[in-house]
Parts: C-alpha cells; structure tokens; sequence
C-alpha cells in the first residue's frame, strides 16, 4: 500500500484560488490575544469602506423566488455537502456572501480579518441560533434553560457560574484522575472490540460511549457502565433518549415546532418522552451528588460550583443537560478525525510517539503535568482540528458595523470555520497533515476558531483538550495506528463532519 500522506484524500478537490483572485471587502486586520502566545500578523484585508455595503449589494448565489439558492445546495450535492458548496462560494465569491434558503436568509463570513472586526465589538450578550424545540420542551415541562439557549443577562449568570471552573486551567487539571480512570477502562475494552487485524466495528460509536461516561463522571461522579460488556438499563435508556432527542430535534428545526406541538405529531411526543428521560436521570444523579458531598462541598467539583453561586436547582439540572449533550459526540469526533490523520501520517505517528515515551516512563499513567512538555501532542490535535467537527458558527441581532454591512433583523451571520481551514491562504499546503506549522506559532487565531470565538466560544474546551490530549497519550502508547487502505474518504455534514465510511484504520498492539 502506497504511504497516505494528505488528511483526507478528496479534501483536496477543495482548493481555494490564489489570494489575488478573492474578493477583499472588509476592515483592517491585526492579531488579538485570543491565543496569548499568537505572534503578530500582517493586516490582511484593506480598510473598510466610508460607507456600510447595503445588504443587497453582497455577491452571493443566485436566489430564486421561494427557494433562494435551495436548488444550487441540492444540486451541489445536498445538506451533507453544504460544507464543501460553501467553501466553494467562499472561493467564488470572496470573504463574505449572502445566502438565501426558502426563508432563512444569512450572510456567510470565512475570513479571519473579519472575525477579527466581530470580535472586536461583540456585544456584551451575544445570541446564536435559537434552538427552538429545545426551549419548546423546557417551557412545556416548566424546566430551565441551559448555555446553549439561554440569552441575555441570565446567560451571562449562568456563564459566570461555570466559566470559573471551566475555564480555569489549574482547575481543569484536577481533573485528569478521573478521565483516566475511564480511559483505563476504554484501553480494555479496545483489546477486547478489536478483531485479529486490529479492526473495530463502527469505532465512531465506541468513541462516542467513551466520551459519554468521561463527561459524565466530571459532571455527575457517577459511571453508566457503558464500557462494560453489559451494560446496565440506566446507562442504555439514558444514551438512547440523548440518541432520540437528538434526532428528533432536527425534524423540528426545519418545520415549525408549534405545529407538531399542537398537533402532538409523532416527533413531539419522541422528543418530549426523550427528554423527560433525559431530566428524570440528570435530577437524580445531581441531587445524589450534593447530598454526597454538602459537608464539604469545596472538595467537590459540581458541589463547588452550585454552592458558590446563585444558581437555583432547576438552573443547574438545566445548565449540566445542556454541557453534557454539548461535549460527548464533539469530543469523540475530533478525537475520530485525529486517530484518522495519524494513521495516515506514520512520521507523525512515530514523532508523537516519541515525545510521549520520553516524557512519561513505563508503568506510569500519563497525566496533566506530562501535557506540559508534550508540544508536539497539542500540535497534532490542532493541526486535525484547522478542519473542525462544527462547520458553522452562527450570530444574531449582533452590530455589524464592524464589518461595515448592514443586516436586516432576521439575517443570520454565519461564521464558516470549516472554509477558514481548508484555504490556501490562512493554511499553506492545507491537505496536508502537518503539526509542525503549529510550533511555528505563526497561524493566525482567528483562522482556527474549532471552539468558536468570543464570549459564547465553548465553555467545554479546556476539558475537551484535556480529554483528547490524554486519550492519545493512552492509544499512540499502546498501538500502532494503521491506514488499511487508501481509498477516499470524503466528509459528511449530518450537524457535525462525520466520515462517508468506516474509517480505515487499524489498531495494532505496540
Ligand atoms: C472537541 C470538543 C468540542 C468542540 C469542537 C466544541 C465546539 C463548540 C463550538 C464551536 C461552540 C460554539 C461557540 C460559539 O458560538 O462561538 C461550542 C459551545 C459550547 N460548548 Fe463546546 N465543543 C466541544 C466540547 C465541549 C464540552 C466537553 C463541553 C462541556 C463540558 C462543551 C460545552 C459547550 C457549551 C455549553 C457551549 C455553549 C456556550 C455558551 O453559549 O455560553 N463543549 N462548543
């Protein structure tokens, strides 16, 4: 078999035209802080126009009555192609386009200048998307609003009261203990789902059971089982109602969740059924939790956080649903595409595998402190991640003066973190898997945005990080990753980037 270089084989079909040819409308650029070690960059985008482009005046595809540009996406290959066509507009029509599909109207930006320009002025309450079904339920059943659908200064409350633990980096250190006691049990059970050549049947779905119990026992200190052999009725029925839930709610995204509610269809009442179980477990573990731990409440994670803020119970049950759902199948997937690019890429393979055999002796687990001197480790999972798991990132009601545009009120800005990846001019030689552009602290931040930007970027990520980079200490120390063909493997939008096949890739004992 010939080596496999590049990440992912028909990624290539997506470069980008030199820079010259792209349409260069907006502000001034210079690097932010986002990431403290970032060096300064030279402006890439001319200085902003006197006056603010009239919405109508932004190129984009052709919008036919009703349907907007529906046709095009569908022609282009469909929803699970929609990263690729909008990647492709980037290139046809430069850093910012505006889109129509039916009703939803939307103004896509894929340039780091002007995420730049965004951030810069964000207000103090930034809104995405509404996730309407979501609330729908949480209104029906008289339950709170988590982070990912609350707005305005009860968000910002909320926010505050996990961003201390969240975001803090000596806290989420203390964490490692527990991510490895799952991973310990993930590295069993890996031994036993791997066939003679190394193969796992539908790795996607074991990754996924692994994040699930490692979120959940940071959140709830409690295990689901769902590394055993057997696997008890809760952890099944709970990992089923997140499953239904979440296919459920998309029906509802793209139809009015009203109609199905007054008409109790079929969907509502799977995905209030769904729900209901999902609460019903989340409320129990919690409430064991705080009783466990109300004598000494500092000593534990969630205790900790609920006790030293104003949070109300049906605050918090809301608020950790909601990290949970956010951090299991993100996580899995881009630990999924990392395995990925390091079986492809043996050199890398062996350098990583290097670094963690130097840093962390035999007979020893590896842990937050060994992180610290693993730059190569950091490198590789970044360097996968420049072609992120969530493609769109969206904003609403938010001042676009920055970026010199006016939006009506029902325009949605999306930001196009997958086409900021795949473009020749912010990635040099983008297909290719190469962590060492990372260690040249030379990359722009704004054009690796995989957690989002700003003041709602994902809470999660410190601990994501923490799992991923522990996950690939454990799995590069004990196997070697092979590529086991190197036909294409293209990438699908279902919510998430997701591989059109069965990865090729193999596990063999080291
Ligand atoms: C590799 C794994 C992950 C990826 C790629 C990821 C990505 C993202 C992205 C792109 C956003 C939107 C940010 C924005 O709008 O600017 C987000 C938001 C969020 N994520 Fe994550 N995430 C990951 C893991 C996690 C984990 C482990 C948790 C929970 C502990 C989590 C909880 C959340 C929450 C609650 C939000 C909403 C934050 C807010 O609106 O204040 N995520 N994530």
């Amino acid at each position: 078999m010939g080596s496999p270089l590049k990440r992912a084989p028909l990624l290539r079909a997506l470069l980008p035209p030199p820079p010259q040819q792209q349409q260069q409308l907006l502000p001034t650029s210079s690097v932010c802080a986002l990431e403290p070690k970032a060096q300064e960059l030279p402006a890439v985008c001319p200085r902003p126009p006197s006056a603010p482009h009239s919405l109508s005046a932004l190129p984009g595809p052709t919008k036919w009555p009703l349907m907007g540009s529906l046709l095009d996406i569908l022609w282009k290959g469909g929803l699970k192609r929609q990263h690729e066509t909008l990647a492709d507009y980037h290139r046809k029509f430069g850093k910012i386009f505006r889109m129509k599909l039916g009703a939803f109207d939307s103004v896509h930006i894929g340039a780091p200048c002007l995420l730049e320009a965004l951030y810069r002025k964000e207000s103090a309450y930034p809104q995405r998307l509404e996730i309407k079904p979501w609330k729908a339920y949480r209104d029906y059943r008289k339950e709170g609003y988590g982070l990912l659908i609350l707005e305005g200064k009860d968000w910002q409350r909320v926010r505050s009261a996990f961003q201390k633990k969240l975001m803090k980096p000596t806290e989420i250190v203390k964490l490692d203990t527990k991510i490895n006691e799952v991973l310990a049990d993930f590295m069993k059970q890996m031994d036993i789902l791997c066939n003679q050549n190394g193969e796992i049947e539908d790795l996607y779905s074991e990754l996924n059971k692994w994040s699930f119990e490692s979120i959940c026992l940071v959140l709830y200190g409690k295990r689901f089982g769902l590394l055993q052999q057997d696997v008890g009725d809760e952890g099944l029925n709970f990992i089923k109602a997140v499953k239904t839930m979440m296919s459920t709610f998309g029906k509802m995204m793209v139809t009015p969740v009203e109609l199905h509610k007054s008409l109790n269809t079929k969907v509502w009442q799977a995905h209030t059924k769904a729900w209901d179980n999902i609460f019903k477990t989340v409320k129990c573990s919690i409430d064991s939790r705080l009783k466990k731990h109300s004598a000494n409440p500092s000593e534990d994670f969630l205790c900790d956080i609920y006790f030293g803020s104003q949070l109300s119970k049906k605050e918090l049950y809301a608020a950790i649903t909601e990290l949970q759902i956010a951090g299991v199948e993100t996580t899995a997937n881009s630990l999924l595409w990392a395995l990925y690019n390091i079986s492809c890429n043996p050199d890398v393979q062996a350098k990583l595998f290097e670094e963690i055999q130097s840093v962390v002796s035999d007979g020893e687990d590896p842990n937050a402190e060994h992180l610290k001197k693993m730059p190569y480790l950091k490198a590789c999972l970044k360097e996968s991640m420049s072609i992120p798991a969530v493609q769109l990132l969206s904003k609403m009601s938010i001042s676009t003066q920055s970026i010199s545009v006016h939006l009506h009120m029902t325009t949605v800005l999306m930001i196009n973190s997958h086409a900021l990846g795949c473009n020749e001019e912010y990635f040099s030689d983008w297909t290719q898997f190469k962590p060492e552009r990372w260690l040249q602290k030379n990359i722009n931040p704004f054009a690796h945005v995989p957690f989002g930007i700003g003041k709602r970027m994902c809470i999660g990520r410190r601990l994501a990080e923490l799992q991923l980079q522990l996950a690939l200490c454990w799995l590069v120390r004990k196997y070697q990753i092979v590529a086991t063909d190197d036909k294409p493997v293209e990438t699908l939008h279902l919510g998430i980037l997701i591989p059109n096949r069965e990865l090729p890739i193999a596990f063999r004992r080291r």
